[in-house]
């Protein structure tokens, strides 16, 4: 049986569109240093040219990396699998003042063929990321971006660019719940792929294929 929302709990609405996917986006602090942040809320917008669309929290907090993005232009979207799942999150806590979060993450840092910010070793694939627009839809801004330059590990990547999921396991976020000194994160474990072959519908065989 469906249950339809009360109009005064449609912000929650948001969630029936879960899993997501978070990705770590990489930017530059105002010092030339690097900064990380883990973010769920990116899309692609096109393909030719090749966009995408990522939403940062603007009000009431403004994310660090909403502020690194509006005055570089850059941010590069890393790809991280179950194995760096913990340090994604812990990605996601604030730092004592002073401190670096990409140094305190210890991830790796490789420089990015077309952007300042870093490419991070141990994530699967990188999205380098110029940004053409910010629009303020809401309590987040919307970042809309050309991709100007991309990488992957071929390991874990197939034909086709098909994820090869023997040596990545892409880290699908369900829920989480803050404890006592610590989140608790429900990630979703793929096993495999799953191949569904779809018939078009008799009358309509003519069907666009990408
Ligand atoms: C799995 C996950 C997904 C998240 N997705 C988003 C998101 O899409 N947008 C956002 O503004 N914050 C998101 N956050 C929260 C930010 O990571 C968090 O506020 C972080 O402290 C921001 O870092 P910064 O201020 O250094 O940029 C997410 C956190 C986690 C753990």
């Amino acid at each position: 049986m469906k249950k339809t929302m009360e109009s005064q709990e449609l912000n929650k609405s948001i969630f029936l569109l879960q899993p997501s996917r978070p990705i770590l986006c990489t930017t530059k602090n105002e010092d030339g240093s690097d900064h990380v942040a883990p973010f769920s809320w990116v899309n692609p917008v096109s393909f030719n040219p090749p966009r995408i669309a990522l939403a940062l929290s603007n009000s009431p907090k403004k994310q660090n990396s909403l502020i690194n993005i509006e005055r570089t232009g850059e941010f590069v979207i890393n790809m991280p699998d179950m194995r760096i799942a913990d340090k994604m999150i812990e990605a996601s806590y604030s730092t004592k003042f002073g401190e670096n979060k990409f140094i305190r993450s210890g991830f790796t840092g490789e420089e990015a063929s077309a952007v300042a910010p870093k490419i991070i070793s141990e994530c699967q694939s990188h999205l380098e990321c110029r940004v053409i627009e910010i629009i303020e839809p809401g309590d987040h801004k919307l970042i809309i971006a050309d991709v100007v330059g991309a990488s992957y590990n071929q390991e874990a990547y197939g034909v086709d660019l098909h994820i090869n999921t023997q040596n990545f396991q892409p880290v699908i976020h369900m829920n989480d719940y803050c404890l006592e000194g610590s989140q608790l994160h429900l990630l979703a474990n793929i096993q495999g792929t799953v191949a569904l072959n779809v018939p078009y519908p008799s009358n309509n065989k003519d069907q666009e294929c990408k």
